[in-house]
Order: structure tokens, then sequence, then C-alpha cells
């Protein structure tokens, strides 16, 4: 009875008899931990001393208690808080049951964590640190030269407008992490949407002497929040405008696939491509975590925060489909989309 009920457990859990020996270890620690613990003494099995020492009072005092353990397994460690219950076995003597709680998953939040308030608080002091010493020379230095004032107050400008794309994109990340288990749910026509984009994104592609050629079918329904969709074709193409070929070329097709294995039906497959610097194939898989840039000057400097692809990745999966970047370093870099078609 009790074996079952443990062999239930998520974490793994033993218990030790009376005389300090494994006399249940439940599936998940067979598991984990291996089959050898059963029927050995806790101090073999455990060996260190943070964790021995509540065993022992279990024993000794009857009293609960928590440690930290680590288990090592080849390379691989793993690091577990262990709580420590003392409890009357059936035969008269004192049981000690331990269950052990896998911190690896908390860990690597909290560094995730970390990791993310230093970038965001990095990417605000930069524009920050700049406009407070425009302000100094304004109020100093240049504070009767018209010339410099006209052009310390656009650089001011433009400082203040990183800042606001920067909050807008964690903002749009945060709303998209609150709606992650929602699908939407609006019958959205792609190729309106691609159409619509591209009237708004032409002109700063054709300043930078970028042509961008279409091939669009004549109607391409999805359920989608058409917003987000918009989102996601802007940041796909500034990307190819930015890290493209200038003079150059984007092509951007849309095609249907009858069957796409991952999303098991039919679906629509939005590609954009560019004959840009390209990205080298150990970059790729990276290139969606927050504030990941290859070349970090020359993103910032076209006033880019490396958020955009993250975002893209978090739409393309509350939309139920799949992102795929393909590059040839020097040549060009491919970005495909593909939605379940409604
Ligand atoms: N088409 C592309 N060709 C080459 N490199 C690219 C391309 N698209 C993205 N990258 C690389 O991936 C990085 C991350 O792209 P992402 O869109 O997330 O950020 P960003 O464009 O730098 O800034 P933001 O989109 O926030 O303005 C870029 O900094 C760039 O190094
Ligand atoms: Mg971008």
């Amino acid at each position: 009875m009790i074996e079952s009920i443990l062999d239930a457990l998520l974490e793994p859990a033993l218990l030790l008899d009376g005389a300090g020996r494994v006399v249940i270890a439940n599936a998940s620690a067979r598991e984990r931990l291996g089959v050898w613990v059963i029927g050995r003494s806790y101090v073999s099995v455990l060996r260190q001393p943070a964790l021995l020492s509540p065993v022992e009072d279990a024993y000794a005092k009857n009293d609960d208690g928590v440690a930290r353990f680590i288990h090592s397994s080849g390379e691989v460690e793993t690091p577990f808080e262990v709580r420590v219950t003392p409890m009357s076995g059936g035969d008269g003597t004192r049981h000690v049951l331990l269950v052990f709680r896998d911190l690896s998953e908390v860990h690597a939040g909290e560094s995730m964590r970390r990791d993310f308030v230093a970038n965001v608080s990095h990417e605000l002091k930069t524009p920050l640190t700049a406009i407070s010493g425009f302000i100094e020379t304004l109020q100093g230095p240049a504070r009767d030269d018209a010339d410099a004032r006209t052009r310390f107050l656009g650089m001011m400008a433009q400082e203040a407008a990183r800042m606001n794309r920067l909050v807008g994109d964690l903002l749009s990340l945060s709303r998209l992490e609150g709606q992650s288990r929602k699908r939407p749910t609006d019958m959205v026509d792609l190729i309106e949407v691609v159409t619509e984009t591209l009237r708004t994104l032409q002109p700063g592609a054709e300043v930078e002497g970028v042509e961008i050629v279409s091939d669009l079918p004549d109607r391409a329904g999805v359920l989608a929040d058409r917003d987000q969709i918009v989102q996601v074709l802007t940041n796909l193409i500034e990307n190819a405008v930015k890290y493209g070929h200038q003079p150059g070329r984007i092509a951007l097709t849309l095609k249907h696939v009858a069957r796409e294995p991952v999303i098991r039906g039919p679906a629509w497959r939005l590609i954009i491509r560019d004959d840009g610097v390209g990205i080298a194939p150990e970059h790729i898989p990276r290139l969606t975590e927050r504030f990941y840039r290859v070349d970090t000057g020359r993103s910032r400097a076209q006033g880019g925060t490396g958020l955009g692809l993250a975002i893209v990745k978090h739409i393309v999966n509350r939309h139920r489909g799949r992102m795929r970047i393909e590059s040839v370093p020097g040549q060009g870099t491919t970005v495909s989309i593909t939605l379940p078609a409604a």
C-alpha cells in the first residue's frame, strides 16, 4: 500500500527502516537515483554530511528536517532539496521518509530572471546616460549655442524613442506570456495583412535601396490575432532590410502546404529571404533568446533591442505555428513561418 502511494509521487522518495536501511525506493527514486540503493544503509546511499545529520536527528530526536543534496551521475549534477520526516514503523521502530525535490529548474529560472533584469537595466541605462549627458551640456557649455541645441535635442529625441521602443517590446512580451494558452479565434486573411504591412514598410526599404518582391496567392485564411501577425511581419521584414544587402532585394513568398507534419494538417508558409550577411550556424538556435544579437554594435546602431525574434517566436507559438531560420553566411538568410490554415 505505502509502496504504491510513494510510486504515485513525481518526486523521488526513500523510506528508511528502523535499522537505517532503504526499504522502499519509489519509481522516481529508482529511475533518478538508481535501483542499487534498495537494501543499503542510508549512510552509504546519501554520503553527504549536510543530509546525514538531519536523518540522524530524525532517528534520535524525532525531528523534521530539510537539507540540500547534490546527486551526481556521470557529468550531470542535480541539486535536490530533501525533506526528512520521521514516522513510526508498524514494527515499533522509527522509520524515516526522505522526499527529494529537484531544484535544477528553480535554479535555471532564477538565473534567467537575473540575466533578464540585468539586460533590461543595461539597455535602459545606455540611452538614459546619453540623455543625461545632453542635458548637462545644454545646461552648461552649449547654453547659448542655438545650433548645438537643435542637434542635441534631435539626439535626445532619438534616445527617448529607443527607450520607448524597448519598453513597448517588453510590454508586448509580458502580454504574450499571459496569453500563451489562449489560441486566437479571429479569421484573418494573410494576403490582406501582408499587403497592408508591405505598404507601410516599402517606403523605408526603398530609402535603403532595398526592393521587396512578393509572390502571393489570392486568399490565405488563418485563425489569428491580426495585430500580432503585423508584428511578426514587421520584425522579419525590418530584419531583412537591416541585415540584408543594401542596395538589395527581399523575396516574400506565401505558399500553401497540403499537409504539414508537425502541425498535422494543411498550413500556410510565409517565407522571407534576403541577400545579406547571413548568420553563422552556431548563432541560429539562440536568435530567439531575449536580447540575443549576433553583432550587438550593428543592431544597436540601427535602433535594435534584440527582442524582435523573441516576440516573433512567442506569437508563432501562440498560433500553434512553427518558425525556421536557415542561412548561408555571406549569401543571405531565409526565415519561414508556418501557420495552421483555417
Ligand atoms: N535576416 C537576418 N540576417 C542576418 N542576421 C539577422 C537577420 N535577422 C536577425 N538577425 C540577427 O538576429 C539578431 C536578433 O534579431 P531580433 O529581430 O531579435 O533583434 P534586432 O533586430 O537586433 O532588434 P529589434 O528587432 O528588437 O529591433 C539580430 O541582432 C541579428 O544579429
Ligand atoms: Mg529585429
